[in-house]
């Protein structure tokens, strides 16, 4: 076992980090990040610059990273954590992978930003394309927030409607129109009822997105049967994962297919997590759904900041400036995330990748199965794994979540940590597994899920 030293981050009074050991899991407390937390707070709102990770829902405090290599993360108490956030999912070959490392440092010196074109773009809008069969364009944008926008100003622009339908417990980014959740009136025929779930988003803006319950074809039928003609788009997470790991059936999609392509409306799926993540290309690749726009973001950056929208010739050489819809970024195609992402994306090319992680995955669903309570399981989708802490069917959409999976989540969170395994501060978070990840990686997440089980109902 290695010993080596944190990274430079100093607490705020500039106390030296600790040495840790490579096997030694969580034993210095944590008196330097909360002390980082305590300042943040004063300068940044609620201390984060993301809400969940405050951590208010497993009733802790955030961990300060100090620096992370492969599988783990290292906080600024000397802490180390094997980790199964990565990033929230971009991470697919672990942190600070070498080559990644290696082709950021590569085009770092060549410039951090041109805000005009080179070649790196268009071998990564390549990549991209390749990985969608159908598919002939792609434009790059610098966050999935932002590919969702343009995707659904895009939809508007090609068929001059306003109305967006989306499902609950979908999450496509912080942009106005897509934090709404409907009501559901508006299915059927009723005056508009939607409700905004942040504030700031006026009422005549929330009252273009349409929120339907996830699975329920019968919903869309009837919402379509009423609004077809004005509906621009459908969007969906066609693996939904941000409201824990809600799989549909291939015939929702394929139904979604059909009545989009029967009342002339886009359909979008939004693989901002799915993308790359279960196979060289899309989601919709994996059931044989073709949509008519893809977004994508996290792995296609390899970790630093990137989105894209995929698509046909034809609709997305309806933006500017071939077309009269409007997109622009300073930091799009940034060359330093491009020179990330294409390498990312160059070693998800070989199907290995893919095999080993499905491999760690079916390892963790295993070694629960053979130990611990019967409720202590994962849904589980090759590298994205949700705990689903409770008995019976898994849900498939958010109404059908039991309380009690919650509960026990947010009741096991801190054992588990203590244990140097992290996970994603909030019960309704899926797990991503990497090509750092080693089977004794998952046996140690095992092993302390098993023994924190051990103190929960
Ligand atoms: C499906 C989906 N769409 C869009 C987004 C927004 O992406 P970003 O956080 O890069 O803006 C996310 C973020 O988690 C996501 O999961």
């Amino acid at each position: 076992m290695t010993t080596r030293k944190s990274a430079s981050a100093k607490s705020p009074k500039q106390a030296p980090v600790a040495s840790t050991s490579a096997a030694t899991p969580v034993t210095a407390g944590h008196a330097k990040s909360q002390e980082w937390f305590a300042r943040a707070k004063t300068l940044i709102p609620g201390g984060v610059n993301s809400p969940v990770r405050a951590c208010k829902s497993v009733q802790g405090e955030p961990i300060y990273i100090a620096e992370a290599a492969g599988s783990h993360i290292t906080d600024v108490d000397g802490n180390r954590y094997i980790d199964f956030c990565m990033s929230w999912g971009p991470l697919i070959l672990g942190h600070a992978d070498p080559h990644v490392i290696k082709a950021v440092q590569e085009a770092a010196p060549r410039g951090l930003s041109y805000g005009a074109c080179h070649p790196a773009e268009v071998a990564i809008a390549q990549a991209l394309v390749d990985g969608f069969p159908g598919f002939e364009m792609a434009r790059l944008v610098s966050s999935g927030t932002e590919a969702v926008m343009t995707a659904l100003r895009l939809a508007r622009g090609a068929t001059g409607r306003s109305l967006i339908v989306k499902f609950e417990g979908g999450y496509h980014g912080h942009s106005d129109g897509l934090l709404v959740k409907a009501g559901s009136g508006l299915i059927t025929g009723a005056k508009p009822g939607a409700e905004a779930s942040s504030a700031g988003i006026p009422k005549e803006l929330a009252a273009l997105t349409i929120s339907v319950p996830l699975g329920d074809l019968r919903a869309v039928e009837k919402l379509f049967a009423f609004h077809g003609s004005k509906i621009a788009a459908v969007i969906i997470e066609p693996m939904p994962a941000n409201n824990g790991l809600l799989l549909q059936t291939p015939e929702f999609l394929k139904g979604l297919r059909k009545i989009t392509a029967a009342n002339g409306t886009l359909l979008i799926f939004d693989e901002v997590i799915s993308g790359f993540r279960l196979r060289y290309g899309g989601y919709g690749g994996l059931v044989d759904v073709q949509p008519d726009l893809v977004t994508l973001g996290k792995i296609i950056g390899g970790g630093m900041p990137i989105g894209a929208i995929v698509g046909t010739r034809k609709l997305i050489e309806l933006l500017a400036p071939v077309g009269p819809v409007y997109q622009a970024g300073t930091l799009s195609g940034n060359p330093v995330s491009v020179a990330a992402g294409l390498e990312t994306l160059k070693r998800l090319q070989d199907p290995k990748t893919y095999a080993y992680l499905d491999s760690l995955g079916a390892h963790l669903e295993q070694r629960l199965a053979a130990a611990g309570p019967a409720w202590l399981r994962v849904r589980r989708l090759g590298s994205i794994a949700w705990p689903y802490f409770d008995l019976g069917a898994f849900p498939v959409n958010a109404d059908t979540i039991s309380a009690k999976a919650i509960e026990r989540f947010n009741a096991l969170y801190a054992a588990v940590l203590a244990q140097g395994v992290y996970l994603p501060p909030s019960a309704y978070e899926v797990w991503f597994l990497s090509l750092a990840h080693t089977k004794a990686d998952v046996d140690a997440l095992a092993d302390a899920l098993i023994a924190a089980a051990a103190q929960v109902d």
